[in-house]
Order: structure tokens, then C-alpha cells, then sequence
């Protein structure tokens, strides 16, 4: 099945009895069994079934399901994904299953502040310590890989530095030091890109952006692409469990273990959200791309707009690679400037249909001030650092008609810039 049609059919073929042709909501919390002994042997992984909605759901597993058949992850007797309460719960529970204090990431820098946080504070505590270096060129990025470098973090469309890393040669790089990629696909899901044909090991997502589409929940999402071979791999204990699990050590030993124990399960009812959102995954990134393609030539051609920073831009120094990896899309978020932070205040305040919130991938088109929204408790020096200027607007284009985004962006211009002098003219 093409992408489409697994987004709509993957994973559930119906309800046997009922006829149902929706994956049931099975909003329960754990599971009865007729005898203690078949209990006990579904406890112990001898026969197949859910024993407690924090390990698995059936309708949570129908999403894996069709995730996994979506990205190509693991195939075999084990899902090759595992859903999660947020996508930081997915990142989270991935390092938590691959380190140890003393080990170190390798990550790109001009990533999702929440994820630099989740490295630098939270994993720094327990003795992960994190590398960040520019993704742009494979050479430069492998040199600071070292003997304690256990993962290497990239996202395929930095959030929201906006660049393209060169996905493929930082994998053979990571792979010529046996280190696993994770690679954070959720600017990019498909039908944009898959992400094991590009060498990932592990992809990420959070599923709250496109994958739901429609703001209605929170999720996140990890799957083993199948490229990794966690039997003659870097850790120890996933070496061990490889002797029982074989290709399926990381996803075994993450569901039995390390996923169980930090509790980071999603609820029924959102997983039936997501997969309700992923039916129409792929049309409405098709109209995404598109339209953010459409909004980014409009603003950079406009005299009162000082940068627009969008990939899928001839003039971006990343478009190659879309044009190559991507197949030209882009994805639905860019970054622009008026010149000026109160311009950029100014022009939020004058929106009347874009939304002023901290999301992305919603249907709707949603715009920001990182700088003092999700990076307010950066320093100017760190913000510039990860490419947050004080002047940047952060805009996820939603799939309105493109007409009307676009007469709300002019208006909002005009008002926040009345004076004039160009924002060209002003920088
Ligand atoms: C690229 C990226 N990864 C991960 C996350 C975290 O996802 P969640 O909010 O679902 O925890 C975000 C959230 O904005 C994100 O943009």
C-alpha cells in the first residue's frame, strides 16, 4: 500500500464482529482474564494479550500499528513502534532505553527548545552530558563525535532554525562508530519523508503536531526503522536482550522495562484522536507544504518583510536537499522578520484568522514570538546562539485557503508597519 492508503487502512482490518470499521476506543485500564494461569502467562510474555493500559491498549496499538506500517519501522512478531504520551515522552523514553550516566548525545544545535532543555537540564542531572554541533555538513558534524558519544539526535527541519541537516551522511558517519541515529521526523512526516531510507535508527515523532493535525491531543510516537543491529551494538543490556528478542531487543526490552517503568503511556481516548488525524495525514501535508511554499514567496517578495527563512525557498541554502530528499515539500512552518521585536508584537496583535499560540501542525495557521514564548528563559546570547533572534516570527501555516492566510498577513504588515520605511531599509 502506498502512504495514503496505509494512513487510512494500515494496521486495523475492521471488527470481525461487530463490523465496525473505526479501531474501537478501549478506554479501559487493565484487562480480565478467565484463570490466574492465563493471567500469568500473558504476564510473562508466554501468550499474547494486555494485562495494563501503561504497557499496552489494543487501541493504542492499532495506532502503533499503522504508524509503523507508515514509516516502514521493525517488521516481525513485535510492532516496530511504540506510542507515547507526548513527544517529549518519546524522546525521553528513547534515551532513557540506549544511556548511561557518563554517556554522551551528539545533537544538532538549532533544535526544539524543550528537547534541549529535556538534554542539557534533565539528562545532565542523571550524568548525560550533550554535544550540540551544526548538522549542515557531515564532516564537520562528525568531528565532534568521541568515545563516550552513544547517540547521535538530529531533526529533519530544525524547530525552528528552519535547516535541513544531511541526514544521509551524518547516518553513515554514525554508523562508521556503530552509534545509533535518532532522528526527530516531526516537521517531515510522510508523505514528506520516510525516515529509514535516510539511515535513522530510531525515528520520533511528536504526534500532537501533523500526525492529530487538528489540536485535539497531545502524543508522541518512536519507531525502530530496523537498521540498527542492537545484538552487536553499543549497549550492553540491549546486547543481552538481543539473545532472547533477537532484532526486536530495543522495542522488547524498551516495552518491558524502560517504558513501563517511567509510565509515559498514552490515554485510549488520545490515541483514537490520532487516528483519526492520521487518516488524512497525507493530503492535508500535501496542502500544508503548499501552502507555506505559497506564503513564504509572498513574504519575501513583500517590501515591508525583511527575511523569510523557509527551505523550500530557491533562495534557502537547504532547498537542494529538499528538492533532492523531500521531493520538494518543504513542510508547513517558516520564520520571518519585520525588522524590529515590536513590529513583530505589533504584527501578532493585528491578526485577525491566524492563531497566536504555541503549536504547530495544526490545521489552523498558528503564529509565535519564540523569544518570549518557548526561548523566555534563555539569555539573548543562548537565543541567538540556537538562531532565535528577538525580531523572529515563527508561523506553522495551517490549510485555510490560501487567499485568506495570506490577506490577514497583509493586513497584520501594513498595521505593524505603518511608518514608511521598509523593513529592508530598517535592518
Ligand atoms: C520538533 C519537535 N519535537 C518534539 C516536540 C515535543 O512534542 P510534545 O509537545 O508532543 O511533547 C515538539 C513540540 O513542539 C517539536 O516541535
Amino acid at each position: 500500500m502506498k502512504p495514503r492508503t496505509k494512513a487510512i487502512h494500515g494496521g486495523y482490518a475492521g471488527d470481525p464482529v461487530t463490523g465496525a470499521t473505526v479501531v474501537p476506543l478501549y478506554q479501559t485500564a487493565a484487562y480480565a482474564y478467565g484463570t490466574a494461569e492465563e493471567l500469568a502467562d500473558v504476564f510473562s510474555g508466554r501468550a499474547p494479550g494486555d494485562v495494563y493500559t501503561r504497557i499496552s491498549n489494543p487501541t493504542t496499538q492499532a495506532l502503533e500499528k499503522r504508524l509503523a506500517e507508515l514509516e516502514a519501522g521493525r517488521k516481525g512478531p513485535v510492532t516496530g513502534c511504540i506510542a507515547t504520551a507526548s513527544g517529549m515522552a518519546a524522546i525521553t523514553a528513547t534515551m532513557m532505553g540506549l544511556l548511561r550516566s557518563g554517556d554522551e548525545i551528539l545533537s544538532a544545535n538549532g533544535i526544539f527548545g524543550g528537547t534541549m532543555s529535556l538534554f542539557t537540564s534533565t539528562l545532565g542531572r542523571f550524568g548525560v552530558t550533550t554535544t550540540y554541533a551544526s548538522a549542515d555538513k557531515a564532516d564537520s558534524f562528525g568531528k565532534s563525535i568521541n568515545e563516550r558519544t552513544k547517540v547521535i539526535f538530529l531533526e529533519s527541519i530544525g524547530n525552528p532554525r528552519m535547516n535541513v541537516p544531511d541526514i544521509e551522511g551524518i547516518a553513515q558517519v554514525a554508523h562508521e562508530h556503530n552509534i545509533p541515529l535518532v532522528l526527530d521526523s516531526t516537521l517531515t512526516p510522510p508523505p514528506i519523508m520516510q525516515a529509514g531510507p535516510f539511515g535513522a535508527d530510531i525515528v520520533v515523532f511528536s504526534t500532537s503536531k501533523y500526525i492529530n493535525g487538528h489540536g485535539t491531543a497531545i502524543g508522541g510516537a518512536l519507531i525502530d526503522t530496523g537498521n540498527y543491529d542492537w545484538g552487536r551494538g553499543l549497549f550492553s543490556d540491549l546486547r543481552q536482550a538481543a539473545l532472547r528478542l533477537g532484532r526486536f531487543s530495543f522495542l522488547g526490552h524498551l516495552r518491558k522495562v524502560i517504558y513501563r517503568d517511567l509510565g509515559g503511556c498514552p490515554a485510549p481516548m488520545n490515541s483514537f484522536l490520532m487516528l483519526q488525524g492520521l487518516e488524512t495525514l497525507v493530503p492535508r501535508v500535501e496542502l500544508h507544504c503548499a501552502n507555506a511554499h505559497n506564503l513564504a514567496t509572498r513574504l519575501s517578495a513583500h517590501p515591508r518583510v525583511a527575511w523569510v527563512n523557509y527551505p523550500g525557498l530557491p533562495s534557502s541554502p537547504y532547498n537542494d536537499r529538499v528538492v533532492r530528499g523531500f521531493g520538494g515539500r518543504a513542510g508547513g512552518m517558516l520564520t520571518f522578520s519585520l525588522g524590529t521585536r515590536q513590529r513583530a508584537m505589533a504584527f501578532i496583535n493585528a491578526l485577525r484568522l491566524a492563531k497566536n499560540m504555541t503549536n504547530i501542525g495544526d490545521a489552523k495557521t498558528l503564529v509565535l514570538h519564540p523569544a518570549t514564548t518557548i526561548y523566555q528563559e534563555y539569555t539573548e546570547e543562548e537565543r541567538n546562539a540556537v538562531g532565535v533572534h528577538d525580531d523572529m516570527l515563527r508561523v506553522s501555516v495551517g490549510i485555510e485557503d490560501i487567499d485568506d492566510i495570506i490577506a490577514d498577513f497583509e493586513q497584520a504588515i501594513a498595521a505593524a508597519t505603518q511608518s514608511a520605511c521598509t523593513a529592508k531599509e530598517a535592518t
